[in-house]
């Protein structure tokens, strides 16, 4: 089997050419990575690095974890295309300050420049669920221009999703994350994204876009399909409602599918 046809690297391709289908990732917008188990990459990967990435946060945690990450500046819709230029697979260095090329970047590239948030949110929700694999960051339309409209308040925006259709309570019971507005591409705002990883799979960048998380690709894209579906959903209704789900609605909807949800209705 070739490396690009490792299950994990063909998923990454699907999610990137389908997240800028959405209209989520104009240019470069958005970035992705995902961790590949040993059993899938064994066999396939060579041992020795092609090159390798410097990087001043600690990784400690990561060390010998493998994932499939886009490139900085590549746009996804090119993804499908060119997949050993505009991804590539990385190894985190026995120094937990370094990101070791194995595959892919094939016309020099590198990791994505929101490589901070991905790995410091990999290490929040791994501690939490063993299980994790997934963060992936887009500009969703309507969930980055709700954070224009709605209060810099995370309970406030999370009351307003669950409301906007009766799937969101159950699909993000914990709610979701709101960071005001911070420099983008750094380890400060990868601090910042890490902690709020610590309570939540969803998490809102004012002004900017949206990062989500998850054991699966399909369960990190799904978090922000629902997400993206219920904001646009607020922007459709807006000046024109005459009922909605109530709080007593949404306590039912957490009961009947047994779901812990944030303690805000
Ligand atoms: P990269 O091209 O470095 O991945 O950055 C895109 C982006 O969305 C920054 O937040
Ligand atoms: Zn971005």
């Amino acid at each position: 089997m070739r490396i690009v046809d490792l299950p994990t690297v063909r998923e990454v391709i699907r999610l990137t050419t389908n997240m800028y289908r959405l209209g989520w990732d104009e240019r470069n917008g958005g970035n992705v990575s995902v961790i590949i188990d040993p059993e899938e990459y064994q066999n396939y990967l060579p041992e020795n690095p092609i090159r390798v990435f410097h990087f001043t946060f600690d990784a400690t945690e990561l060390i010998g974890k493998v994932f499939v990450v886009t490139g900085t500046g590549k746009y996804f819709k090119n993804v499908e295309v060119a997949p050993e230029s505009n991804l590539g697979i990385v190894r985190i260095g026995k120094d937990g300050h370094s990101a070791e090329l194995l595959w892919g970047f094939e016309d020099g590239g590198a990791p994505t420049g929101e490589f901070p948030s991905h790995m410091m949110s990999h290490i929040a929700r791994l501690r939490i669920d063993p299980k994790h694999h997934v963060v992936m960051h887009c500009h969703a339309t309507h969930t980055l221009a709700l954070t224009y409209v709605l209060p810099p308040d995370e309970d406030e925006i999370t009351r307003t999703l669950w409301r906007m259709s009766t799937e969101c309570i159950v699909v993000f019971p914990e709610g979701v994350g709101y960071l005001p507005w911070m420099l983008c591409g750094g380890n400060d705002i990868g601090l910042a994204t890490a902690k709020k990883a610590e309570h939540y799979r969803v998490v809102l960048w004012g002004a900017h876009g949206v990062f989500g998380m998850g054991e699966t690709i399909d369960e990190a894209f799904g978090l922000l399909e629902t997400v993206e579906k219920s904001a646009q959903i607020y922007f459709l209704t807006q000046g024109h409602v005459r009922q909605s789900i109530t709080n007593d609605q949404l306590k039912e909807l957490a009961e009947a599918f047994h779901v812990n949800y944030k303690k805000i209705i």
